[in-house]
């Protein structure tokens, strides 16, 4: 493909948009997903003291649990309104303004959290769980599509990979934020919740320097000096916009005549439903692939291995996630998004396999409710115990590091490329929504059926990632270098 992006550089400018999207949205959904998990036991304390002091009795256990379980879930009911809310709001008031207003909800929840505790309120940390929810709906959606919007074409997918770098990235930062020795203590786990408005911040300080989207102004508004002046600040002044113009101009002649696409359409006009039905199972392949089974209670899955240091360890699940995401962006303009996405959940469905057999060999070692409940080579090997723990470590990073391969980023962006201007954000909005519904569906339901079919969850997970893998490998065509004519042509 010899098209004029080709030329279309690496500017300053174009950086510190990236780093404005980056930063300040995909940061929210990482930090927020991530922080959670460490300081679980403290947060949970509060919980407890504030009951006593209301009611004079603690609180029960099967109260606490309920109440921790809905503080963790409550943030994807809110995504799954904020990612409704996205679409709706990009087709309406471009992707620039909803990013800057959508600060507003950081900060407002990033108080709620951060005051909690003084104000003897749990509520408020739930309700400040809810509204970050919302605020990562929205930037979840907006992120992707302003990140693939303003790459040249042949950057395309590193763009769009640097959206799940930043989720990473702001994962990692918030459990090593979360240690025991850092802000992980019972006077400092507000501090580290309420550190979300930081990024906010950044985004309210940059945004202003940064413009809408040029094919946003240009396809939907009509705006061509705009659009222009957009992309010429993007690519430098001594960029050539003539041919990139052309091309977004043709996409917008295309698609003069065509209305806004609801999202009824989306499912009812069979060149849309395709790329839909692709986009909703790309989404699923993510979340039912359980990586937040891993995420959201790895600290279990190591204690229950007899793993020690397990803080520390869930720090080290989230290195390899960061150094993989780079990896996957340094392959992804190379080897093209289906063979990464192939790559990744073949060898997700291999490790969960092994995962399963080691923990089955643990059996010797085994607490409930992860640990497989008995195991025939119990004796043999109870000698051995702390190495086959150790063991077990390894099919839990390669499935993560499978995971950054493709999985982990592609679902994110790749709606944004299968559709054009007039599509594009309804189905966002829609592949937004399942992938918040498989999140909470994983975070709620796993330690349940985990605990009820004695720890072989990750089979099921093996059976799913399978039928991914022969759907990717039938149905999910290469977008790589392709512009937004020539993949929906494909349809
Ligand atoms: C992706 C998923 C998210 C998961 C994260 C782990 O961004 O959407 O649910 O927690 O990857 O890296």
């Amino acid at each position: 493909l010899s098209t004029m992006s080709d030329n279309a550089g690496v500017t300053k400018s174009l950086l510190l948009a990236t780093s404005m999207a980056v930063v300040g949205s995909t940061f929210q959904f990482g930090y927020n997903t991530g922080v959670i998990n460490a300081p679980q036991k403290t947060i949970e304390q509060f919980f407890n003291l504030t009951y006593i002091t209301r009611y004079g009795y603690p609180i029960a256990t099967s109260t606490l649990n309920l109440l921790w379980g809905f503080t963790v879930a409550v943030t994807a009911v809110g995504g799954m309104i904020g990612s409704l809310c996205a679409g709706f709001a990009a087709d309406r008031y471009g992707l620039k303004k909803p990013m800057l207003y959508n600060n507003f909800t950081a900060i407002l929840a990033a108080l709620l959290m951060g005051f909690s505790k003084l104000a003897g309120s749990f509520e408020m940390l739930i309700i400040g769980r809810f509204i970050i929810g919302i605020n990562s709906g929205i930037n979840m959606g907006i992120a992707p599509m302003y990140l693939t919007e303003i790459a040249p074409v042949k950057y395309r997918g590193v763009f769009g990979t640097l959206g799940q770098l930043g989720v990473v990235t702001s994962m990692l930062l918030s459990q090593v934020l979360g240690l025991r020795w850092l802000l992980g203590t019972s006077t400092l786990w507000p501090l580290l919740l309420a550190l979300t408005g930081v990024f906010a911040v950044y985004q309210l300080a940059v945004i202003p320097f940064c413009p809408e989207s040029p094919r946003f102004l240009l396809v939907k508004m009509n705006k061509e000096d705009e659009a222009r002046e957009a992309l010429q600040w993007l690519r430098g002044s001594h960029y050539n916009s003539k041919e990139e113009m052309n091309q977004m101009s043709s996409e917008h002649e295309a698609g003069k005549d065509e209305q806004k696409t609801t999202i009824k359409e989306l499912f009812t006009v069979s060149h849309l439903r395709q790329p839909l039905i692709i986009a909703i199972v790309m989404q699923l392949s993510q979340q039912l692939s359980g990586i937040n089974a891993v995420f959201y209670y790895s600290t279990q899955l190591f204690l229950a291995a007899g793993i020690p240091q397990e803080g520390l360890t869930t720090v080290g699940v989230g290195i390899v996630n960061v150094i993989m995401t780079i990896v996957s962006l340094s392959l992804i303009e190379h080897a093209g998004r289906r063979i990464l996405h192939l790559i990744g959940l073949g060898g997700m469905c291999v490790c969960s396999i092994l995962l399963e057999i080691s923990l089955f060999l643990i059996g010797c070692v085994g607490n409930a409710p992860f640990a497989l409940k008995s195991s025939p080579v119990k004796t043999a090997v109870c000698v051995n115990v702390l190495v086959i723990s150790w063991l077990t470590l390894v099919p839990i990073l390669l499935f993560v590091a499978f995971f950054q391969t493709g999985p982990g980023s592609i679902p994110w962006f790749i709606t944004a490329e299968l559709f054009n201007q007039s599509a594009r954000p309804a189905a966002v909005s829609i592949a937004g929504l399942v992938n918040w519904l498989g999140n909470f569906t994983i975070g709620l339901a796993y330690p349940s059926i985990n605990a009820e079919i004695g720890g072989y969850t990750f089979i099921i997970f093996a059976v799913l990632l399978a039928i991914f893998w022969i759907f990717t490998y039938f149905r999910v065509p290469e977008t790589k270098g392709k512009n937004i004519n020539e993949i929906t042509a494909l349809f």
